[in-house]
C-alpha cells in the first residue's frame, strides 16, 4: 500500500513536470505537438522516470534534482515505442489504452513525433542541475549510448532480425539486455548521477538496473502470452503472431517465470551495499515481479 502511494504520488510529479517541459499542444505545428503529448500523456507507468528517482534517492539525493533526468528517460522510452507500434516494426495498433500514434496521425507524423520526443529529451536533460561528480558531458554522453546504435536500438535491431528464427538463449538475452535493461540501467544510474553518487554507490545501482531491467522484458514477454489486450492497453499476443525471440518462446512459460524471480533477487542482491535507503527501490523489483500489466 505504502508503494502504491509512493507510485501514484511520483506518477503526479512526473507527469506535472512533462507538462511543463513538452511544447504546448497549441504551439506551431500543432500537428507534431498534438502528437507528441497523445502518445506521452496516454498514461504508461512512468516506470522509468520513477526508478531515476528512487535511486536518486537511495543514493541519499533530492528527487527536485533528478527531475529532469527523469522527464528525459520518458520521452526517450515514448518514443521508442511510437516506432516500435510503427506498420514496419512491431506493426501494433494499440498502445497505452488507445490507438497507436500512426493510426492517429498517420505514419509522417508518427514517424517525427517520435524523433522530436528523442531530440526534446537531450534538451530537457540540459536543464538538470549537475553535481560535483557528474558534469553535464558526462549525463547527456550517458543517455546518448544507452539510446542509440550500441544499446537500445542495438536490441531492437536483434528483436527485428530474429523474428521467425530459432535463436540460442545468449541471443535472446542480448536483445533484452539492449533494447530494454540499456535504458532501465541508464535510468537509474542517472538518478544516482543527480545524487553525486560515489563510485561504489553507482556500480551498486548499475548492476541493479541490469538485471531488473532484463526482469522487466522477460515478464513482458511472459504477459504478452498470459494477459489479454485490455489489461495491458496494448494488443496481447502479438509476439507469438510475429514469431518474436521471446523468453516464454525459447524456455517456456514456467522456466521465464522462475528466471524473471531468479533476476529479482539478483536485483535485491544488488542493492545491499545501499542498506535502509534502497527500500524504495526494492520495493519497486518486486513490484515489477509481481504486475499484471
Ligand atoms: C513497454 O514498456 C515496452 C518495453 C520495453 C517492454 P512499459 O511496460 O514500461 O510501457 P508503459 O510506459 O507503461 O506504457
Ligand atoms: C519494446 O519491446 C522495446 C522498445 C520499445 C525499445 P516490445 O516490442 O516487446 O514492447 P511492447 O510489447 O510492444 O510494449
Ligand atoms: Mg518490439
Ligand atoms: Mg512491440
Ligand atoms: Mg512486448
Amino acid at each position: 500500500m505504502e508503494l502504491k502511494r509512493y507510485l501514484v504520488a511520483r506518477q503526479k510529479e512526473v507527469d506535472r513536470a512533462l507538462d511543463r517541459f513538452l511544447p504546448k499542444a497549441s504551439t506551431k505545428p500543432t500537428t507534431i505537438h498534438k502528437a507528441m503529448r497523445y502518445s506521452l500523456f496516454a498514461g504508461g507507468k512512468r516506470l522509468r522516470p520513477i526508478l531515476c528517482l528512487a535511486a536518486a534517492e537511495a543514493c541519499g539525493g533530492l528527487t527536485r534534482r533528478a527531475l529532469p533526468l527523469a522527464c528525459a528517460l520518458e520521452c526517450i522510452h515514448t518514443y521508442s515505442l511510437i516506432h516500435d507500434d510503427l506498420p514496419s516494426m512491431d506493426n501494433d495498433d494499440f498502445r497505452r489504452g488507445r490507438p497507436t500514434c500512426h493510426k492517429v496521425f498517420g505514419e509522417g507524423i508518427a514517424v517525427l513525433a517520435g524523433d522530436a520526443l528523442l531530440t526534446i529529451a537531450f534538451e530537457i536533460a540540459a536543464e538538470a542541475e549537475t553535481s560535483p561528480r557528474y558534469d553535464m558531458c558526462t549525463i547527456l554522453r550517458e543517455i546518448a549510448v544507452a539510446a542509440g546504435s550500441r544499446k537500445l536500438i542495438a536490441g531492437q535491431v536483434a528483436d527485428l532480425e530474429g523474428e521467425g528464427k530459432p535463436i540460442t538463449r545468449a541471443e535472446l538475452r542480448y536483445i533484452h539486455e539492449n533494447k530494454t535493461a540499456a535504458l532501465i540501467t541508464t535510468s537509474v544510474r542517472l538518478g544516482a548521477m543527480s545524487a553525486n553518487a560515489t563510485p561504489g554507490q553507482l556500480n551498486a545501482i548499475s548492476n541493479f538496473g541490469r538485471v531488473l531491467g532484463l526482469a522487466f522484458q522477460v515478464i513482458d514477454d511472459i504477459l504478452d502470452v498470459t494477459q489479454t489486450s485490455e489489461k495491458l492497453g496494448k494488443s496481447a499476443g502479438k509476439d507469438v503472431a510475429a514469431r518474436k525471440a521471446t523468453y516464454p518462446a525459447v524456455l517456456g512459460l514456467e522456466r521465464s517465470r522462475a528466471e524473471a524471480a531468479r533476476l529479482t533477487r539478483e536485483a535485491h542482491d544488488s542493492l545491499y551495499s545501499l542498506g535502509k535507503r534502497g527500500e524504495t527501490l526494492h520495493g519497486l523489483a518486486n513490484y515489477l515481479l509481481e504486475r499484471e500489466y
